[in-house]
């Protein structure tokens, strides 16, 4: 199992999620349910987040979520997270999905994709300058 993003593409691309998709992650029709998949591609960008933060944020906008490919139960998918953009308070993190089935890495496939943008808070939960990178 390799921990790079499969298309080899630059280190900027941090491996935040890799999870097993279950059943109780189905739709009634007992497909992969797309909230279960957002709520993945949240955390992932989050935790990039955070780390360029340094302390807490606030997802305030999500930008082109694409659903590329269905994702199966017992597919593991890894949510790959990068910086797109910096401003003053915010960043905005694009985050790829790939899923692979059966363990057979030439299953490998992008599955969705999604750009989103944090803002750091503070304890009162008000926007508060990114620290210097
Ligand atoms: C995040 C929050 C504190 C920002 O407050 P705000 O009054 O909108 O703050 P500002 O207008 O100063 O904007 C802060 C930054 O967010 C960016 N921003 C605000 N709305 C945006 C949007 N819709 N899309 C992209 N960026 C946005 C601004 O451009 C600014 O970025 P910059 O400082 O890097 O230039 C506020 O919107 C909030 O609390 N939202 C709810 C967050 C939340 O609960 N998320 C979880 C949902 S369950």
């Amino acid at each position: 199992m390799s921990l790079c993003p499969p298309d080899g593409s630059p280190e900027e691309q941090h491996l935040t999620v890799r999870v097993l998709a279950m059943p109780a992650n189905t739709n009634p029709s007992g497909d992969i349910f797309g909230g279960w998949l957002m709520s993945q591609v949240d955390i992932a960008g989050s935790i990039l987040a955070v780390q360029i933060a340094q302390g807490r944020v606030a997802t305030v906008a999500v930008h082109n979520f694409q659903f590329i490919r269905p994702v199966m139960v017992g597919d593991l998918v890894s949510c790959y997270a990068q910086m797109e953009a910096r401003g003053n308070t915010s960043a905005r993190i694009k985050v790829d999905v790939y899923s692979e089935r059966e363990r057979d890495p030439e299953t490998v496939a992008l599955v969705a994709r999604a750009s989103i943008t944090y803002v750091a808070v503070d304890q009162q939960s008000r926007p508060r300058p990114l620290p210097e990178s």
